[in-house]
């Protein structure tokens, strides 16, 4: 695959690294306009580092952009002339449909929205993607590069604003609770640095329970609960006090937010 990424910040950075260690391309051109971040790059093998966009769409066929939302119209109209049936345009930009993008490019390129979340930069990403109707043959490209990165999951584009209140804010949301129940260890006797690693295991531990036996969260609470038991008596005292009404309200005021912002 030759592969360009558009726009090497944060997100292009965590992408370029995950298919250098994976060696997920032939191929690989990365462009800002600022490449002094980016220099030490080019000592990997078949990797080329550019400021010129129109440079590395020419030589790639898979374009990944990563730049903010305010900079990706101006930068596909100067691409646009260049663009032919060997592209695909892979958008990681938050709230930019793809209509958007079709208005640019029209719809006869195939597009495919992905919207990863922060642990991308650990390889850990869960990201959701969509595509326009050309895109769908397009997908496994996409799958191959984010499954690489992480898990990847196909949705429909009108549920992208609710996958990024789960996926993207969810990294915030569990970032939270891992914090909360590091104080509550710091109270019943361990040091902050010792309670963070007993809670950040245990929340890995239990994420992957559910991941490879495929359990249902339920099952493996059965199986730690006792009756009478200190697991129930504590479990009950949470919901008392709305631990599963707060994270869904929570939730809920998320997506209530981010689709009042889409209308601006
Ligand atoms: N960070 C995440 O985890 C995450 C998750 C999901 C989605 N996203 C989306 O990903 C996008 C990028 O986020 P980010 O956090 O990586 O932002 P960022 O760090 O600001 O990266 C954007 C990059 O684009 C480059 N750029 C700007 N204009 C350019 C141009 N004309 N040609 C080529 N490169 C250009 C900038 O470098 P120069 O100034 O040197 O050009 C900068 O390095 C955003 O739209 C965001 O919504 C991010």
């Amino acid at each position: 695959m030759k592969i360009a990424i558009i726009g090497t910040g944060n997100l292009g950075l965590s992408i370029a690294k995950g298919l250098i260690v994976n060696n997920t391309y032939t191929d690989l051109y990365l462009t800002k306009r600022n490449l002094d971040d980016i220099k030490d790059y080019e000592e990997y093998k078949s990797v080329f580092i550019t400021s010129d966009n129109v440079k590395a769409i020419k030589n790639a066929d898979i374009l990944i952009f990563a730049v903010q939302p305010s900079q990706l119209e101006s930068i596909l109209q100067k691409i646009k002339p260049h663009l032919n049936d060997k592209h695909v345009v892979i958008s990681t930009i938050t709230g930019f449909p793809i209509s958007r993008i079709e208005a640019q490019i029209g719809s006869d390129v195939p597009i495919i929205r992905a919207m990863p979340n922060t642990a991308i930069s650990v390889g850990k990403s869960m990201t959701c993607l969509c595509h326009n109707t050309i895109g769908l043959k397009k997908l496994p490209i996409a799958e191959a590069i984010f499954n690489g990165l992480g898990t990847s999951l196909t949705i429909e584009e009108s549920l992208m604003q609710a996958a990024t209140v789960l996926c993207a804010s969810g990294i915030a949301f569990w970032m939270r609770l891992i914090r909360a129940t590091t104080q509550g260890g710091v109270q019943m006797g361990f040091d902050a640095d010792i309670a963070l690693q007993m809670s950040m295991h245990t929340a890995m531990g239990a994420a992957s329970l559910l991941i490879q036996a495929g359990s249902h969260p339920e099952e493996e609470i059965d199986k730690v609960t006792t009756p009478r038991g200190c697991t129930i008596t504590g479990l009950n005292e949470m919901e008392h006090q709305g631990l599963s009404s707060s994270l869904i309200k929570g939730l809920n005021a998320s997506f209530d937010k981010i689709n009042e912002i889409a209308k601006h």
